[in-house]
């Protein structure tokens, strides 16, 4: 069966440390984001030091965690990606549905990951030295030559970031409305309706514990907030 008529089956699609990275991942960016100047700069710094934390974890659980939050799982060549882009438009939830990301969304996921670690990183480097006086941490330690550059590609990076989450937003919102497929739906509860001739390719999904991603977040967040101390007392 095809389409809206097929029937639907409930399965279980995004482990709950994927979920919470998700969306505090969007919440320090845009906390971030709105607080990058005056007296608010250093709830700016630590929402960065919360995005590097979570984007140091999302790495390790890219190796460990469960199967479809694996990078292995999910990241495939550009030809695949194209691919799938082709039969997009006209094939069924059945051809199209992947446990994880899709191979499009999957080279997404990468960019959107490697543009918000640059920023974090690029952060760390970055002053203002006209009004707030502020440095990042590690900006004693580098030539001013390289803080420079730096400070230069956080302030250029960010137009990346709203173009590649302007992209992923809107791809997010035309599966709901124009495959009837709610992606969102799956980044929140963790489940999601599938019809149920697929629903067996979703109960091959290995289940990572929870405790163990909460567990690798909390160690995360100890390394940047062991490192950033250090950087800041030496
Ligand atoms: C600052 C803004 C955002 C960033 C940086 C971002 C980043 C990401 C990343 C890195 C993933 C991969 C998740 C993983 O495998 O761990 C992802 C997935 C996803 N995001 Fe976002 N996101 C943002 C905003 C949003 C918003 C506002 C929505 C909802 C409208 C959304 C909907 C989704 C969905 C549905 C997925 C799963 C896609 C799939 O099923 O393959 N994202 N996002
Ligand atoms: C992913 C996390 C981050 C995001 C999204 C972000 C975003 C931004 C944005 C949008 C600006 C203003 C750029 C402009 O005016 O053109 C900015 C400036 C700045 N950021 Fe970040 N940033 C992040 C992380 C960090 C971190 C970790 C630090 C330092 C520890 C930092 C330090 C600064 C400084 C010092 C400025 C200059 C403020 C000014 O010129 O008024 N940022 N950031």
């Amino acid at each position: 069966m095809h389409g809206d008529n097929a029937q639907k089956t409930k399965i279980r699609q995004w482990d709950f440390p994927v979920r919470l990275f998700h969306w505090a991942l969007v919440t320090a960016i845009v906390t971030a984001w709105w607080t990058n100047q005056e007296a608010i700069i250093n709830i700016h710094e630590l929402a960065g030091y919360t995005v590097l934390t979570l984007v140091l974890f999302r790495i390790i659980w890219g190796f460990v965690g469960s199967s479809n939050a694996r990078f292995t799982s999910f990241v495939k060549g550009p030809f695949t990606a194209l691919s799938y882009l082709r039969k997009l438009p006209k094939g069924s939830e059945e051809e199209l549905a992947y446990e994880g990301h899709n191979p499009a969304g999957g080279l997404m996921v990468i960019v959107l990951l490697l543009l918000v670690a640059v920023q974090a990183f690029t952060g760390l480097f970055t002053s203002e030295d006209t009004f707030l006086f502020f440095d990042g941490p590690l900006v004693k330690y580098v030539p001013s030559g390289f803080a420079n550059t730096m400070n230069y590609i956080h302030h250029v990076n960010i137009n990346l970031i709203y173009i590649a989450v302007a992209l992923h937003v809107v791809a997010a919102i035309g599966y709901l409305f124009l495959k009837n497929e709610n992606l969102i739906g799956a980044m929140i509860t963790g489940s999601r309706k599938v019809p149920t001739s697929i629903a067996a390719r979703f109960a091959s999904i290995n289940f990572k514990p929870a405790w163990l991603g909460l567990l690798i977040m909390v160690m995360c967040g100890a390394i940047v907030a062991g490192v950033i101390t250090l950087a800041r007392a030496g």
